[in-house]
């Protein structure tokens, strides 16, 4: 049993998670991997990505965790990861479905990897199976009621559940987010995401494949994180509809007290991946976005006397930006009562409730 330690001290992030920060203290924890696909296990081998790109990766590559077991109902999935770790000299537990995961081990830390579809039902046992802490893949839930339900269980079994929104952790986001006072008052923020992804129809609800969902999680939540607003409703327009009927393109407009202008546009007909974020200040901008962190403040003009321009503002952003194993060290983190939970649930679910309001004009 871990050593118990009452979190004292710390501020906390929103979110009724971090009410349970730091009560699992001690120097390692255990953890287990439910879906081991692309973001469980085989990002973590592509040669492009910033590495660790997995969360077997990012767990391995942790001092305080030990994986102890995966499980995958894709057995050829779950032998082929259990011939990597075996090749890494770890032996953990290989299982073909998480009920017997959950009746053989009992690890601190639950990641659930698993696709959009079985979130809720993998997330409900991981909960059940009374871990310290959950790790949870984005988007929370197919939908807020099933989210909510999720939001339950993790209070009934006082269960913390965090979720990957992995720019929350990373350098050059931290960088955009400490850099803001210095741009001055917000006049508008653009955020834009372009893929070739459907953005929306009602017949994938289901399953969650289309891009508001599965990838408009993470352009809402960086927004909503970097700049501290709550986005409600929006009037959305640009809508294009392809031949049959499904959405390939909108834009929500959003006005706050603080922010009179925020967009958040999409597309699904792009032949790129594209993601970046614009904001512009009355004394500088910051466009960040993947592969990308500009950040400008305004100068003396070296074109026009008596005139000032933007020029490049002096920002160190480490060429990492440790945006997987920040999470899992934010994780370790949390269970030591050190720091309380960056991505908590609550947050994560507030970022559904927005998404979901742009998909009722999108109907
Ligand atoms: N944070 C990110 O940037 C990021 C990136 C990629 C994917 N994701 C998210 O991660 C999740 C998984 O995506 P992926 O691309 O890795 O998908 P994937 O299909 O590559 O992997 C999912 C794995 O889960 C397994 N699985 C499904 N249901 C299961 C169950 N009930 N029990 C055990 N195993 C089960 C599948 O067999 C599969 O191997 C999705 O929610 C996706 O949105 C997040």
């Amino acid at each position: 049993m871990p050593f118990l330690v009452r979190a004292q001290g710390v501020p906390a992030c929103p979110g009724a998670d971090n009410d349970f920060m730091g009560i699992f203290a001690r120097k390692k924890y255990t953890a287990a991997v439910v879906g081991l696909g692309r973001i469980g296990f085989s990002l973590g081998m592509d040669a492009k990505r910033e590495q660790p790109a997995s969360h077997t990766m990012a767990l391995m590559a942790n001092r305080s965790i030990e994986i102890i077991a995966g499980a995958d109902c894709d057995v050829h999935r779950a032998d082929e990861w259990k011939s990597f770790m075996e090749s890494k000299r770890r032996a953990p537990a290989v299982f073909y479905s998480t009920k017997e995961l959950y009746g053989s081990v009992h690890p601190d830390i639950v990641v659930v990897a698993v696709n959009e579809a079985s979130h809720l039902g993998e997330c409900l046992d991981a909960i059940q199976s009374r871990p310290s802490l959950v790790i949870l893949e984005k988007p929370v839930a197919l939908d807020t009621a099933e989210a909510m339900k999720i939001r339950a269980a993790a209070s009934e079994f006082s269960v913390p559940v965090m979720v990957n929104h992995e720019r929350r952790f990373s350098a050059d986001y931290i960088a955009a987010r400490d850099f803001l006072p210095r741009i001055g008052e917000i006049q508008r923020v653009r955020a834009e995401l372009d893929s070739g992804l459907r953005v929306y129809a009602p017949q994938f609800e289901k399953d969650g494949s289309y891009s508001l969902i599965h990838d408009g999680t993470h352009l809402v939540d960086i927004v909503r994180f970097l700049l501290g607003v709550e986005l409600s409703s929006p009037r959305v327009t640009g809508i294009f509809r392809d031949k049959d009927g499904i959405v390939r393109n909108f834009t929500a407009h959003y006005a706050t007290s603080r922010i009179p202008d925020i967009e958040i546009s999409m597309s699904g007909r792009s032949k790129f991946f594209s993601f970046g974020i614009d904001i512009l200040g009355t004394l500088g901008r910051i466009c960040i976005g993947n592969g990308y962190a500009k950040f400008y403040e305004r100068r003396e003009s070296r074109l026009y006397t008596g005139f000032y321009s933007l020029s490049n503002a002096k920002i160190r952003v480490p060429k990492k930006t440790g945006y997987f194993s920040n999470m899992v060290q934010n994780a370790v983190d949390f269970l030591s009562a050190r720091a309380p939970l960056v991505s908590p649930l609550d947050e994560a679910i507030a970022d559904l409730r927005v998404l979901e309001e742009i998909k009722a004009q999108l109907k």
